[in-house]
């Protein structure tokens, strides 16, 4: 589904992706971990076009789409989520994720369909569609999954998570990890995570890949990974 190669990002002298390599095969789920700064949500930014990169390749399903605009990205299967959740405040719930479901699709959709989609992806995440159901107000567990929910409107094949769990209570993680479980069991989508939590990455994800100051420290199943680096990065 996804093949990035030699991914590279440079900020003017600093290095802050580095020849980073994986791939993630349909219906799998690829969790990238490591430390904060080490380059995950950078790669985020280079994958979903962000940022262009300075060198290296992403490809979808052998498609090149480095350096393509967001948009574009998006219209070819790519949603994620950003760390730090920026909604439109003043809309309601069912607005912001209309939005995306309006603009995010790669076919022209009504108003209606764009609601029905928003409508669809909010009962998902488990979030009230009605228009009183308002940004303010929200939690920082509300704020992740109407991230999540906006993401999804656009009707992604693959989805890009950053720390979709980061600042939240234990049953509301729980939540998401059920949402995301079902999203590729019944939707074979295929997932690249970005998590802290181990034992949530641990419960989602089948393959790992760990960064360490932008590069692949390593990679694989756990059963592959040599255990200083599992007690460095995966302890359950
Ligand atoms: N737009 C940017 N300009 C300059 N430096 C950046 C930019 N974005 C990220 N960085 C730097 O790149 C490094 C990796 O950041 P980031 O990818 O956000 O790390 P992570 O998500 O793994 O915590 C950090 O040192 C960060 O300060
Ligand atoms: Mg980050």
């Amino acid at each position: 589904m996804l093949e990035v190669s030699g991914l590279t990002k440079r900020f003017g002298g600093f290095t802050a992706v580095s020849g980073v390599s994986f791939s993630v095969a349909e219906g799998e789920i690829l969790g990238l971990i490591g430390p904060n700064g080490s380059g995950k949500s950078t790669t985020f930014n280079l994958i979903a076009g962000l940022h262009a990169p300075s060198a290296g390749s992403v490809r979808l399903k052998g498609e090149e789409i480095g350096g393509l605009l967001p948009a574009s990205i998006c219209h070819r299967g790519i949603a994620r989520t950003f760390q730090i959740p920026r909604p439109f405040r003043k809309l309601s719930l069912l607005e912001n994720v209309a939005i995306a479901a309006f603009y995010g699709q790669d076919r022209k959709v009504s108003r209606e369909q764009a609601y029905a989609a928003a409508a669809d992806a909010l009962g998902l995440v488990q979030l009230p569609a009605g228009p009183e159901a308002r940004v303010d107000g929200l939690g920082a567990a509300g704020l992740k999954k109407l991230e999540l929910a906006r993401a999804l409107a656009t009707g992604p094949k693959l989805l890009l998570l950053d720390e979709p769990t980061e600042g939240i209570q234990p049953n509301v993680v729980q939540q998401i990890g059920d949402v995301v479980e079902k999203l590729r069991g019944e939707r074979n989508m295929t997932v690249l995570l970005v998590e802290q939590k181990l034992p949530f990455a641990r419960r989602l994800a089948q393959h790992f890949c760990i960064l360490e100051r932008g590069r692949v420290a390593a990679s694989g199943k756990m059963s592959e990974l040599t255990n200083e680096l599992v007690d460095r990065y995966l302890k359950v």
